[in-house]
């Protein structure tokens, strides 16, 4: 079996509880949860799969925990992991910035070498911009838990079922 990360930082909890969800769905009492620190990051390459999550604060900005660990991560060897990354934002009140950090956090693990899996459709959002959107797709599981909460258990369930190949 795949040693499987779920990594969250959330600043209200949507993140979390996103986070515990789609650990839930996994279905497996081995998958490890943590919220992201600079020491959980430096652990993280002990992993076959890593799912990140984060919220977008500011105007297209990181949540204090991936802020904190962001550095960590451009030390780190990526390069046999399988990154799936899920990403809260807001698409109406901040629609020009929508989810971008979940797209920080792609770059950063691309550059370090991982294998990105779970793109997901943009469909059924509005917004007028995100630095998570790849090709027309975004580059994980968008949620919306301000706009679009009664959206978020079915799109966890879909999304995970598309990463479950990866998962072992
Ligand atoms: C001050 C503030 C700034 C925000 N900035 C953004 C943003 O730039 N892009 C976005 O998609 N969502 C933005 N949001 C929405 C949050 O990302 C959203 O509420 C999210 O669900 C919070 O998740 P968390 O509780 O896990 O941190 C912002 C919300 C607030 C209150």
């Amino acid at each position: 079996m795949k040693k499987i990360a779920v990594v969250w930082a959330s600043q209200t909890g949507n993140t979390k509880e996103a986070a515990e969800m789609i650990a839930a769905e996994i279905g497996r009492s081995e998958v490890d949860l943590f919220e992201v620190s600079r020491e959980v990051a430096l652990r993280l390459p002990e992993y076959e799969v890593v799912i990140v999550g984060t919220s977008t604060w500011g105007m297209g900005e990181l949540p204090y925990g991936w802020a904190d660990a962001f550095g960590a991560l451009n030390d780190l060897d990526f390069s046999g992991t399988a990154v799936a990354l899920f990403g809260l934002g807001d698409q109406f009140v901040y629609g020009e910035w929508y989810v971008d950090a979940m797209g920080i956090l792609y770059g950063r693990f691309v550059s370090r070498g991982a294998t990105v899996i779970g793109a997901w459709p943009s469909e059924g959002y509005e917004f007028a911009s995100s630095k998570a959107q790849r090709d027309g797709s975004f580059v994980g599981l968008a949620l919306d838990a301000d706009n679009q909460p009664d959206l978020t258990r079915e799109r966890i369930r879909r999304w995970v079922e598309s990463i479950r190949p990866h998962l072992g």
